[in-house]
């Protein structure tokens, strides 16, 4: 080796050396207990044996750091992907005994490298209003077109209790730029809502096409979610009660006959008093002239038995909101029906083609981004529908 190529090798190590360790992909997410735990999920791209949530009651002086408690985590190796070749360390917590309704600070780090501060509530005890953001698809455009719709979404309800994403969160996960992009455009708004994930048909999209049928190992390591869904669909089929509130998150990649049968108990014994379920595939869908009418048989009898208000969906790249729908027919109040949304809220964008036109009371237009709004009180539910800019262009009201 030549003298200058011993030099170069020497700044590399140095530089490599003086990396400060960073933890990265920080998001929060609703656990089953939301008025006392919270889950946080993060990763290191350096090699590092324990790692640490710290977290705090909030308040605005700057000794944060010398209070609290500190939860230790044993970070584990994520599988990445087929673009990214170094280890990457995956750190998944949750925090426990927090106090009803209040506001913590807290940050991710290995104990001498810390994350910013970012907080959050726990939630309140039995039945209080709140409201929430629900967002479509985001797949294109993770640090150029997302961010503007989280800042006008952060501006038009600041204080939203969670956010729900209707799944295909990137493109193509074996892909870890992918992943890297989406949590570098959404890490304010993942580290600071709690959030609740429905996995789509690209989560299951993988670099070998004879495992579509099976969850690749990249869902798992980017969230925390709750683990009270049928056996083997941990963390993608599940439900979470938030005051008053129950969202039924479904699966709709793989054995639907089996959450159809669990679907059927959560219903059963459910005194929330609104039921909401997210899916992302759609139930009367809008892209491509596509038909999924197993869903439609396995599931909406239910829905319409147990009175869900709302279905919050995905997968199609465009808008529409149908009429209220009981048994194929359309109801004349919303509270008498079951009401499907499909939203986009990234830059992948599809015409609407289909034959359910005729139940569609709203169509978005292509080419634009939406973010949805619900406000949850004791008489109401009411939803409304964004564009990028704030212009609300769609609104429903469901009384009790
Ligand atoms: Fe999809
Ligand atoms: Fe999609």
């Amino acid at each position: 080796m030549n003298k200058m190529k011993k030099v170069i090798l020497l700044l590399l190590m140095i530089s490599v050396a003086l990396q400060a360790v960073e933890p990265k992909r920080i998001i929060l997410n609703l656990t089953e207990t939301p008025e006392s735990s919270m889950a946080v999920t993060f990763r290191f791209y350096e090699e590092i044996d324990t790692a640490y949530v710290h977290y705090v009651e909030n308040a605005d002086d700057v000794k944060l750091h010398l209070r609290g408690d500190t939860l230790k985590v044993v970070p584990e190796i994520a599988y990445t992907d087929t673009t990214n070749e170094v280890a990457q360390y995956a750190c998944s917590a949750i925090l426990k005994d927090l106090e009803i309704n209040t506001n913590y600070a807290y940050r991710v780090g290995d104990g001498k490298n810390w994350s910013p501060w970012y907080t959050f509530t726990t939630a309140e005890k039995g039945k209080k209003d709140f409201t929430m953001v629900y967002l479509g698809d985001p797949q294109w455009g993770y640090k150029t077109y997302l961010p503007r719709l989280y800042d006008e979404a952060i501006k038009t309800v600041p204080d939203a209790a969670l956010w729900y994403v209707a799944g295909d969160l990137v493109d193509y996960p074996y892909e870890d730029w992918q992943w890297d992009a989406y949590f570098e455009g959404a890490q304010k708004v993942f580290a600071n809502y709690p959030h609740i994930m429905a996995v789509g048909n690209h989560a299951y999209l993988w670099a070998y096409r004879d495992h579509r049928d099976k969850l690749p190992p990249t869902w798992q390591p980017h969230v925390t979610q709750p683990e009270n869904g049928p056996e083997g669909l941990e963390e993608t089929c599940y439900y979470v009660d938030y005051q008053g509130v129950r969202f039924i998150i479904l699966n709709g990649n793989e054995r639907l006959e089996e959450q159809s049968e669990w679907l059927k108990k959560v219903l059963k014994k459910n005194k929330n008093r609104w039921t909401i379920v997210g899916i992302h595939q759609g139930f009367y869908p809008c892209g491509w002239e596509r038909d999924y009418p197993n869903y439609r048989a396995l599931f909406m009898p239910l829905f319409e038995k147990y009175g869900v208000q709302l279905v919050l969906q995905g997968h199609d790249h465009a808008y529409t909101r149908t009429y209220p729908l009981k048994q194929g027919e359309i109801m004349d109040d919303p509270s008498k029906g079951v009401n499907y949304v499909i939203s986009v809220s990234g830059a992948k964008q599809y015409p609407i083609k289909s034959k359910f036109d005729s139940l569609y009371v709203t169509k978005g237009e292509e080419g634009q981004q939406y973010f949805q709004t619900i406000d949850f009180s004791k008489d109401s539910l009411v939803y409304k529908s964004y564009t990028a800019t704030g212009k609300c262009h769609d609104k429903l009201v469901i009384k009790k």
